[in-house]
C-alpha cells in the first residue's frame, strides 16, 4: 500500500476516501507542522498533501526519494518549487475552481467593508463611542458608477468581475501584455482610472511589490486598494505611508507580506480592514479543496493523470 503525509488537518470524509486506498500519516498538532518534522514524515512517503504555509523546495525533495506528487491544498503554489518537482518527476497540483466563488465572495465583503467602514462602525460600538445618528456622521462611499479595476484577469478576477454589475460598477482588467482586448488597460491606466483596485495575480516574483509607492501615488486619492491574492503583491510599508499621505481613501487586505505578522504601521489606521488570509474559508469550499488534492494523489497513485496538474 502506498504511504501519504498530509499535514494539516482535514474533513473526515476525505481522510476516509484517502485511507480507503493508502496508509495515511495526518499531522494533527496546531498550526503548521515544524519543518524537521516535515522533513523526517515524508522521507518514505509516496504522496504529500500540502498547504501553503509548507514550504516545498528542493531540500525537501531530495529528502524523499518515493516521492510521486505533491498536491497542494490551495490553488497558489509559490509555496512549491515546481522546477524542482518537474527535475525529479514528482507531479505538483493545486486547487483551481473550487474557491473561486468563496474568494470572490470575500473580495467583496472586503470592497463593501472598506466602501461602507463596517470594520471603523463596529470597533466604535464595542469601544462605546457612539453617540447617536448624525446626517454627515461616518459617511462612506458609494460604489454605483464607479470603476473597478481587476489586476490579474483569472478564474478569481472574473468572478468578482462578474458580480460587479450589481453594484452598479464597471470593470476594466489588466494582465501580462494583455492591453489589445476589450476590457483591458495597462496597469498604469488602472491604477490611475480606477475607482477600487482589486489585486488577483498569482505570486510570481514579477508579481512582487507590484504595489508599491510609485504605484499608489498614481492611483486617486479616493480610490479603495484590495488584496485578496497574495502578500507580497503589496509593499505593506509603502501602503502604511500612502494611507498617513491621504494618497489613497482606503484598503481592505486578506493576505499579508510575511504572515501571520501584519505590518505594525497598517494596525494604526481606521481606513483598512484586515481579515487572517480567509479568503477560501468557507466549509463548503475548504471540502472541496481538501477532497480535490485526494483525488489528485488517488489518481497520481493509481497510474492515472493528475486531475489539476501545475507547470513551471
Ligand atoms: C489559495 O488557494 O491559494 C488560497 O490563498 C488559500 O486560501
Amino acid at each position: 500500500m502506498a504511504s501519504v503525509l498530509v499535514t494539516r488537518r482535514i474533513p473526515s470524509s476525505v481522510l476516509t476516501l484517502l485511507g480507503s486506498q493508502q496508509t495515511v500519516d495526518l499531522y494533527s498538532g496546531e498550526g503548521a507542522i515544524p519543518r524537521d518534522e516535515l522533513l523526517r514524515r515524508v522521507a518514505d512517503k509516496d504522496a504529500l498533501i500540502c498547504v501553503l504555509t509548507d514550504r516545498i523546495d528542493g531540500a525537501l525533495l531530495e529528502a524523499a526519494p518515493a516521492l510521486r506528487i505533491v498536491a497542494n491544498i490551495a490553488v497558489g503554489y509559490d509555496n512549491i518549487d515546481v522546477a524542482a518537482a518537474e527535475e525529479r518527476g514528482v507531479v505538483v497540483t493545486n486547487t483551481p475552481d473550487v474557491l473561486t466563488e468563496a474568494t470572490a465572495e470575500l473580495t467583496w465583503a472586503l470592497i463593501l467593508g472598506v466602501a461602507r467602514r463596517v470594520g471603523e462602525g463596529d470597533r466604535l460600538i464595542r469601544a462605546g463611542g457612539w453617540k447617536g445618528w448624525a446626517l454627515d456622521f461616518m459617511l462612506g462611499t458609494e460604489l454605483r458608477g464607479k470603476q473597478l479595476g481587476i489586476i490579474g484577469p483569472g478564474r478569481i478576477g472574473r468572478a468578482v468581475a462578474a458580480k460587479a454589475p450589481a453594484f452598479g460598477m464597471s470593470v476594466v482588467f489588466a494582465g501580462r501584455g494583455k492591453t489589445a482586448r476589450p476590457g483591458f488597460v495597462s496597469v498604469d491606466e488602472l491604477l490611475v482610472t480606477s475607482d477600487v483596485v482589486s489585486l488577483h495575480a498569482p505570486g510570481t516574483p514579477e508579481m512582487r511589490h507590484l504595489i508599491n509607492r510609485r504605484t499608489l501615488a498614481r492611483m486617486k486619492r479616493s480610490a479603495i486598494l484590495i488584496n485578496t491574492a497574495r502578500g507580497t503583491a503589496v509593499d505593506e510599508e509603502a501602503l502604511a505611508w500612502a494611507l498617513d499621505e491621504r494618497l489613497i481613501a482606503g484598503a481592505g487586505l486578506d493576505v499579508y507580506e510575511r504572515e501571520p505578522v501584519v505590518h505594525p504601521a497598517l494596525l494604526k489606521h481606521e481606513n483598512i480592514l484586515l481579515v487572517p488570509h480567509l479568503g477560501s474559508a468557507t466549509r463548503e469550499t475548504r471540502t472541496a479543496m481538501a477532497e480535490l488534492a485526494a483525488r489528485n494523489v488517488l489518481s497520481v497513485l493509481a497510474g492515472g493523470e493528475p486531475l489539476t496538474p501545475v507547470a513551471s
